[in-house]
């Protein structure tokens, strides 16, 4: 399948890309590398990917770039550029996160409108749930996001269904749930759990550590990602892990795999949800998926993969 991948320098486009060239597609890559954190990360992403005769990557802003050359001969097409990040979603911040994740969506969807497309795949979030009535929550819960970056993702995925009613676009919409591994984005919590561990620096934890999320292993993810784009299935279903911990949890995982962590309380940040869980039934039914990593091992995935530690680091 010939496949674009917006957001392709990403922490889970760039794992979705390196998914689908395993598989046999070919990949075109697009991003802006944006400044939402350190771009020579995402240049770093790109690494394994830019050597594949079957992998073609273009820095461009998906808001003025020219789609139609981009988007041409695609069969499917993952939608996973955004702005991502609840806490920074509030104030001023706001502007980047309409932009990057919903005028930029909008902007997509018609280009790709009236094209033959096999399925337009969309990163949506379990944001969009904010604090659910019931775990773990299905796609039938009415979503009331509880931060602007949620309100952003859900006006993109309510964009989506429209494409989809309207112009008979076979969109999905994936509510991923709090993704992890290897390259995580340093601004998520496993990313400075495993940092904090290595280094001693303290870990700022919000709240009183009993929320809980259910955390995805980004392999899970991305092989959903695809299977959802092969199969007949059109609209809304989450992926999420299956088995939600609570952040206490987490921090004793990472602490079994590593070393122990100097945590910093801080009161609970406004926009968290308390608590997440998917329901996983519809996608299990749709496309056959099943997530297969154990956090344990998700998170001594990711502990191999970080920089090895300064020798300082051990005295
Ligand atoms: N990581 C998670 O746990 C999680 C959970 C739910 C949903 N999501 C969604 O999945 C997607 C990917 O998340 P991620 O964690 O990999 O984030 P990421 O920030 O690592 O990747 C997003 C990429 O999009 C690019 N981008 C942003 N605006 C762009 C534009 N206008 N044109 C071109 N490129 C642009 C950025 O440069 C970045 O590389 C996002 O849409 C996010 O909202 C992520």
């Amino acid at each position: 399948m010939r496949a674009v991948v917006t957001g392709a320098a990403g922490f889970i486009g760039s794992h979705l890309s390196a998914h689908l060239l395993a598989s046999g597609d070919t990949v075109v890559g697009i991003d802006s590398l944006t400044n939402a954190y350190d771009p020579a990360l995402k240049l770093r992403n790109l690494d394994e990917l830019t050597p594949h005769p079957s992998f073609t990557f273009h820095r461009a802003n998906l808001l003025d770039a020219d789609l139609t050359a981009l988007l041409d001969g695609a069969e499917v097409v993952y939608h996973l550029a955004g702005q991502p990040g609840v806490r920074r979603s509030w104030g001023c911040d706001f502007a980047l996160y309409t932009r990057r994740n919903l005028l930029v969506s909008q902007v997509l969807l018609e280009a790709v409108r009236d094209h033959p497309l096999r399925k337009f795949v969309y990163a949506s979030s379990s944001s969009v749930y904010g604090d659910a009535p019931v775990f773990p929550t299905a796609e039938t819960v009415c979503p009331r996001p509880v931060s602007p970056y949620g309100v952003t993702k859900l006006a993109a995925e309510h964009l989506c269904e429209l494409y989809r009613t309207a112009h008979g676009l076979p969109s999905v919409s994936l509510r991923l749930f709090t993704v992890y591994g290897p390259r995580q984005r340093p601004d998520m919590a496993f990313a400075r759990l495993v940092a904090a561990a290595r280094s001693g620096e303290p870990f700022p934890l919000y709240g009183d550590g009993e929320q809980t999320r259910d955390f995805t292993y980004v392999r899970d993810v991305v092989t959903a990602m695809r299977d959802a784009a092969c199969s007949r299935f059109t609209g809304v279903a989450n992926l999420g892990g299956n088995r939600p911990a609570s952040m206490k949890q987490a921090i004793a995982a990472v602490e079994r795999v590593i070393g122990p962590i100097n945590l910093d309380p801080r009161p609970a940040a406004p926009g968290d949800a308390r608590h997440t869980g998917a329901d996983i039934t519809l996608a299990a039914r749709a496309f056959g998926y099943r997530p297969r990593t154990e956090l344990f091992d998700g998170l001594a995935a990711m502990a191999a993969h970080a920089a090895p530690l300064r020798r300082s680091a051990f005295e």
